[in-house]
């Protein structure tokens, strides 16, 4: 999802607290291809300039466009070569010049809930039960077919993943299982204990009616337990936990100082310090939630659940949004997952996910592993101040939570092998639609935020594909206009694809310029040298304003990805395109009185996708 680096969050660059991860031994085949991957680039100054004024140029006015041209101007010719200078001298010295400052930049220094803001959900199909004994089968389904995942980690045996033909960074993978993030006041910590280390979690967290059990998962001979013995445990938890416990789990939805504050204040309790490292130390966190009240729209009710947990009336206490993955599997049905994005971004998590629900539907198990040790409910004592706290955090885990409008949905007209008939990418054909049903409400374009992989590069996570274009725009404005043929919008929109899918390859192939830009304002921060006049300009910011905030997301299982929109007046769209039909997730901010409901939103988003087809398949026949 989008990142919305603003001024403040260009404030602290101090070094993370963390554990390396680095791998020792990068020999399995996992890592076979990775000490070969090229280092993620620093753009040419000229490339990036230019590039910006393309995607400015739909955004302003033709005034604004010639002043924008001056400062670009200055800047080439004033500071930004000796920036530049600096910024490849860092490259030459880091495996990737960006991932230690995007770690802190996009996520550890954002003082911003992690809940809606950054962590997104995922909904799973619904799973074919209602009621505890249903709810334990699966859950202990899904934690064998993690542990089946987790010996393909641990030995480095997982295919290396690729996207068309090029190999990508595997790192990712190797950290999702078991890292976690720590609130700190002003910056929070990122640890993680990767399975090379000596002593690696053996075990992991479950929450039931608020309370937190550290459940062993593998048996004294260090073999993984099988489904009927991870049943038996996750019977024991519900035996012990009949009792509802603090809600502690909304700490993980609050304003990270006031988390960190409360956070530093349950740590002087040795008791307390010791549960909170089984927390993190965990391989994942497991949440096993009460039945959902019923609802008109099951599948939004459910993404709700797996997004913020629906506050603290809902499963909100019943989960520790810091850990990097969090399943939740309810008593009617409703599975899915959360998860904190500092470690991964959605394709590895999703990957892990189709493994555990491929799973589930087979029949087989191992043998049964020696001398299970019986889950340990994990004791807190809360001082007068941290319940305080909590009170607090129940206060705002409630006003983050009512104010998000989520829409799941599934556009079922056609898949990907609509735009594949017609030989267009089918992402730039989503991506326009998302263009067309923003226009058709609001009138105007506005900078728009996809996420490109730059994962072909070691150590790479995410560069901005600029989606919003001279042509898209071209497009979307011909689309509402009458007298223009469908033939012309036709050729419009291939012309919007075309363009957007250019601009796709250039980014995840190092040639974008948001990442280039970030790099040359933390050089200047970090060497003391004022921030050019060109980032502090306004068009600058507003043309990184993501009022449209997308990515895409693709899973073998009818799942889907959703997360909140990055900007008060903006929109969150993620989508799971699959041949015959396309998964939506749409979000809103009820407070914010410009934009539409995501439900709304969404009917938009349905409607550009049919208009599309319409006149694609229209000129296809004239031209017959
Ligand atoms: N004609 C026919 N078929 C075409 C085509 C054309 N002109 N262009 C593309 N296709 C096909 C592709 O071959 C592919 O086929 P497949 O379904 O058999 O695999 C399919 O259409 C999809 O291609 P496309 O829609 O172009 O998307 P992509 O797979 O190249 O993905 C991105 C584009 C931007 C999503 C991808 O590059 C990326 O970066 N993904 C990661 C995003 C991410 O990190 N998200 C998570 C953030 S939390």
């Amino acid at each position: 999802m989008a990142r919305q680096i603003g001024k403040n969050s260009i404030s602290s660059l101090s070094a993370v607290t963390m554990t390396s991860t680095q791998p020792q031994k990068l020999k399995g085949r996992m890592f076979s291809v990775q000490a070969a991957l090229p280092k993620f680039p620093v753009a040419p100054l000229k490339q990036t300039l230019d590039k910006y004024l393309q995607t400015l140029r739909p955004l302003v006015s033709d005034q604004e466009f010639e002043q924008a041209k001056k400062l670009c101007e200055d800047f080439k010719n004033g500071v930004g070569p000796e920036l530049q200078a600096k910024l490849i001298e860092r490259a030459g010295k880091h495996t990737n010049w960006l991932s230690d400052w995007w770690r802190n930049i996009a996520y550890l220094d954002v003082r911003e809930p992690c809940v809606i803001n950054s962590n997104p959900g995922v909904l799973f199909p619904r799973g074919n039960f209602n009621d505890l004994e249903g709810q334990l089968n699966y859950a202990s389904r899904l934690i064998a077919g993690l542990l089946d995942y987790k010996v393909m980690i641990d030995e480095q045996t997982l295919p290396v993943e690729h996207l068309g033909k090029s190999p990508l960074c595997m790192m990712q993978y190797y950290q999702v299982l078991s890292a976690c993030r720590i609130p700190r006041v002003n910056k929070d910590e990122w640890v993680c204990f990767p399975p090379d280390r000596p002593n690696p979690p053996r075990h992991i967290t479950v929450v039931y009616n608020n309370n937190f059990f550290e459940v062993p998962v593998y048996g004294s001979d260090n073999k993984p337990l099988n489904t009927s013995q991870l049943k038996g445990q996750l019977e024991h938890v519900v035996k012990q936990g009949s009792k509802q416990g603090p809600p502690l789990g909304l700490f993980t939805l609050e304003y990270r100082n006031n988390w960190a504050n409360a956070y530093q204040n349950m740590c002087k309790d040795e008791t307390n310090r010791r549960s909170l490292e089984s927390i993190q130390r965990s391989i994942v966190v497991l949440c096993l939630d009460q039945p959902n009240p019923s609802s008109t729209d099951l599948r939004t009710g459910s993404g709700q659940q797996m997004l913020h947990g629906a506050g603290s009336g809902g499963h909100s206490g019943n989960r520790w949004f810091d850990k990097t993955i969090q399943f939740v599997v309810g008593q009617d049905g409703s599975c899915g997952l959360n998860y904190e994005h500092t470690t991964a971004e959605g394709p590895p998590i999703v990957q892990l996910m189709d493994h555990c629900l491929d799973y589930i539907n087979k029949g087989s198990d191992w043998p049964a592993a020696d001398q299970v040790t019986t889950p340990k409910m994990l004791q807190f004592n809360l001082s007068s101040d941290v319940e305080n706290s909590l009170n607090l955090a129940k206060e705002n885990a409630d006003k983050l939570v009512s104010d998000l409008d989520l829409k799941v949905f599934t556009f079922e007209d056609f898949g990907k092998d609509f735009p594949k008939s017609q030989k267009v990418s089918p992402d730039s054909f989503i991506q326009n639609a998302i263009q067309l049903a923003y226009y058709r409400h609001h009138k105007r374009p506005v900078g728009t935020y996809e996420s490109g992989s730059i994962r072909m590069f070691q150590l790479g996570r995410t560069e901005t594909i600029r989606s919003c274009s001279s042509e898209s725009v071209a497009f979307t404005r011909a689309m509402l206009d009458p007298a223009v043929s469908d033939g012309r919008k036709a050729e419009l929109l291939r012309r919007a694809i075309d363009s957007h899918k250019q601009y796709t390859n250039d980014a995840i192939s190092g040639k974008g310029i948001d990442r280039h830009f970030l790099g040359l304002a933390l050089t200047a921060q970090e060497h003391n040298i004022e921030l050019p006049k060109l980032f502090k300009n306004r068009n600058f910011i507003f043309s990184k304003t993501w009022r449209i905030s997308t990515s895409q997301v693709p899973a073998k299982s009818e799942s889907v990805m959703f997360f909140g929109p990055v900007v008060p007046d903006g929109y969150g769209f993620c989508y799971n395109p699959q041949e015959k039909c396309i998964l939506f997730g749409v979000s809103s901010f009820k407070s914010n009185d410009k934009t539409l409901p995501a439900a709304e939103m969404s009917e938009l988003v349905a409607n550009s996708l049919r208009d599309m087809k319409k006149v694609l398949s229209s000129s296809v026949k004239s031209s017959l």
